[in-house]
């Protein structure tokens, strides 16, 4: 795998796998990888010649209280991952070369309606951060294909969305959320957790997992289910910071007569947030 640090190096790169027939295949992340992101490189390797993955943690998708600057940086052993999974190529870029006339001036892409509410309420411009990183990371490497978790569940809808609203021809494919065996979605977040919070936060999916029960076996008291499941996560120490039921595929508040539905939480234990979802439909068994 070779790791390059620069556009003009990226391009030379991609350019000669695609002089030599190959598909290319994108996997964005912001490092400090885990077995969920291994898993998005490994779905690329299978679906196409050359993959490409980039680490860059992108300032402009964290609010001024975030942890931008604490967020965990280890090239070495994700390069060792990135390798075992079937990456060819890694781009890992500073700042400038991201952002060569700085943020302030930077053209952004906002993706209405879909970026609205959930993280988007809780986490003002994160969206556009994102979509912004997002498109000039697709238009660097001009892949044909791009990967990314669907524990990001509302990302993966502003990426689809801003694909399709700006004609990018690349196709977008989400991955299942990797999870710990006792349920707890793997992120690089989950780092910051001391012993105690660790074994608390499965509460978080486990409580999703009740809600969809409850859902399947009839019950459209939205309302009621989510103060329920607040409860149960406040027992465990969390403080809620949003818990919502939606159609799976608009995105929009769900009506008791959606099928295809997705539950979404982001809560926060000590100073960690952490995000969760379960996305289910009422016509396929559970
Ligand atoms: O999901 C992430 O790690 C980031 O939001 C992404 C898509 C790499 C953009 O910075």
């Amino acid at each position: 795998m070779n790791t390059v640090k620069s556009v003009r190096e990226l391009r030379a790169a991609v350019a000669q796998a695609r002089a030599e027939g190959k598909q290319i295949a994108f996997v964005p992340t912001m490092g400090n990888l885990h077995a969920g992101h291994a898993a998005l490189v490994e779905k690329a390797a299978q679906r196409a010649d050359f993959v490409v993955a980039s680490i860059f943690v992108n300032p402009l998708q964290f609010g001024p209280s975030e942890d931008l600057d604490k967020y965990p940086r280890t090239l070495l052993a994700d390069q060792e991952k990135l390798v075992e999974a079937g990456c060819h190529l890694l781009f890992t870029p500073d700042v400038e070369e991201i952002y060569p006339h700085g943020m302030d001036g930077q053209t952004r892409v906002s993706v209405p309606e879909v970026s609205e509410g959930l993280c988007g309420a809780s986490r003002p411009g994160h969206f556009e951060g994102v979509a912004t990183v997002v498109s000039k990371l697709f238009n660097m490497v001009q892949p044909d294909l791009a990967i990314f978790g669907q524990k990001d569940f509302q990302q993966l809808a502003v990426i689809r969305t801003l694909v399709r609203d700006l004609n990018m021809p690349i196709q977008i494919i989400g991955e299942p959320t990797v999870r710990a065996e006792d349920g707890l979605a793997l992120s690089s977040r989950n780092g910051y957790l001391n012993a105690e919070q660790r074994e608390a936060a499965p509460v978080l999916y486990r409580s999703l997992q009740e809600m969809a029960a409850a859902i399947r076996d009839g019950n459209r008291d939205y309302a009621t289910l989510v103060a329920a499941a607040q409860q149960q996560q406040s027992a465990a120490g969390f403080r809620p910071d949003y818990l919502e039921v939606r159609e799976s595929n608009s995105l929009r508040p769900a009506t008791a007569d959606d099928r295809q539905l997705v539950i979404l939480v982001a809560a926060f234990i000590g100073s960690t947030r952490l995000i969760d979802n379960l996305a289910f439909d009422l016509d396929t068994p559970a």
